[in-house]
């Protein structure tokens, strides 16, 4: 990535939340999507959507393939599917906007997540030759991300049971772990084979994390436990091979990971701060919370807004001398004006961060359009386009020609 290249100014979206797809675990997982199938029904209007694009402006869009449309059985892949997502990146090229395309953005084939979850070593045969499908046939593609959250896919997953495989067992949990990192690896070497150009990361979700009470040296230590192991263990692992996991009172657990610099950039998604406090009676002695200190109101999602935080966790990221992008950032609200407000300050801050030296490359707000929230269902509005999941009507929200004019006038 050479310093000249443009900024990537973009917005970031899901096929599973925009489309739904009958062949994914995701599918029969949530009652929510067996209501509504078709989430925004993209997959049919997606030549619509994808002009909203040029509406708003924006350089680039992140998208991702839906695995369980291109091989909806094992080993059968279905050629019309794959030609739909490369029907995309043509509308995108002849748009001139840049695509950065997401392997796995949570969702799986039923198969895969029946017969070969994260767990079991089996896995990677199974994700890899989907990689090395995929790949030769999106040669104009530069920018990728094999995974989405590795740790919300873990905590969800593997951990709290809230999505699918729906296990609760920390063994199987790092087991996971290791395997999607594996995985990472051989398809960074797959994309680097096929495309010489390749910038290849994954999107790590990462919180701004503080103590609960500050003069409580139990919520101070469980606040630190929790940075480490959510935001900084896996920039770590980027960076020495090893995914080192500790656990309170001392315990470490070293796994050796082949990731050692298998980054050509690295994708920051960035929403919210949590607090967290000791708490005897929940898992590990661990609660979670989100509070308003600064007066501003949570979100529709509960989440406290708090702008500082990216700053704080770019500064984290930036230790791995790559290319820092922000592949997700965004708010849940029906509020045009909160909406704005939240854009206006985390662009702030990532302007801030750009001119004290931090080197960040682009910014994509989630979402292009409103869209299915995983646990949430479809009441969590983060879409410069409202949606009517009854008519897929679209309509833009006043934060979509703010975004616009923030673009416009960008001197990045
Ligand atoms: C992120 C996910 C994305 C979306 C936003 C709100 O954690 O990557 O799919 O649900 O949260």
């Amino acid at each position: 990535m050479d310093k000249n290249d443009k900024f990537l100014w973009g917005v970031a979206t899901s096929a599973f939340q925009l489309e739904g797809s009958p062949s994914s675990d995701w599918a029969q997982w949530d009652p929510a999507m067996k209501e509504r199938p078709l989430a925004a029904n993209h997959y049919k209007l997606y030549r619509k959507d994808l002009r909203l694009l040029k509406e708003i402006g924006v350089n680039a869009y992140r998208f991702s393939v839906e695995w369980s449309r291109i091989e909806p059985e094992d080993g059968r892949w279905d050629d019309k599917a794959l030609d739909h997502y490369r029907h995309i990146v043509d509308l995108l090229g002849e748009s001139g906007i840049e695509p950065m395309v997401t392997l796995h953005h949570f969702t799986h084939p039923i198969w895969f997540i029946r017969n070969h979850p994260w767990h079991m070593e089996t896995c990677r045969d199974k994700f890899l030759r989907f990689v090395e499908k995929i790949v030769p046939e999106f040669k104009n593609v530069r920018y990728w991300i094999t995974f989405n959250e590795p740790y919300v896919l873990l905590l969800g997953g593997y951990l709290e049971g809230c999505m699918p495989p729906g296990i609760k067992d920390i063994k199987l949990a790092l087991k996971a772990i290791e395997n999607i990192l594996i995985c990472h690896g051989a398809a960074y070497a797959i994309l680097h084979d096929n495309l010489p150009d390749a910038m290849v990361s994954v999107a790590h979700n990462m919180a701004a994390i503080s103590p609960w009470h500050r003069w409580n040296p139990a919520d101070k230590l469980l606040s630190r436990i929790a940075t480490h192991f959510y935001n900084h263990s896996i920039i770590d692992a980027f960076m020495q091979g090893i995914l080192e996991i500790r656990f309170p009172f001392g315990r470490v657990i070293k796994i050796p990971v082949p990731v050692k610099n298998k980054l050509d950039f690295f994708g920051v998604n960035y929403y919210t701060r949590v607090h967290m406090r000791f708490n005897p009676f929940k898992k590990m002695g661990a609660e979670l919370r989100h509070r308003d200190l600064d007066g501003g109101g949570l979100t529709d999602m509960g989440w406290e807004i708090h702008p500082r935080g990216l700053r704080k966790v770019l500064e984290y990221a930036s230790r791995l001398n790559v290319p820092l992008i922000i592949t997700e950032n965004g708010i849940a609200t029906r509020d045009a004006n909160r909406k704005i407000s939240y854009l206006s300050r985390h662009i702030g801050a990532v302007e801030r961060c750009i001119r004290e030296g931090l080197d960040i490359r682009g910014y994509f707000y989630w979402s292009l359009m409103d869209n299915y929230e995983w646990i949430q269902g479809f009441d969590s509005r983060f879409g410069l386009y409202s949606v009517d999941f009854d008519t897929f009507e679209r309509k833009p929200t006043a934060a979509a020609s703010f975004y616009s004019r923030i673009i416009k006038n960008s001197p990045f």
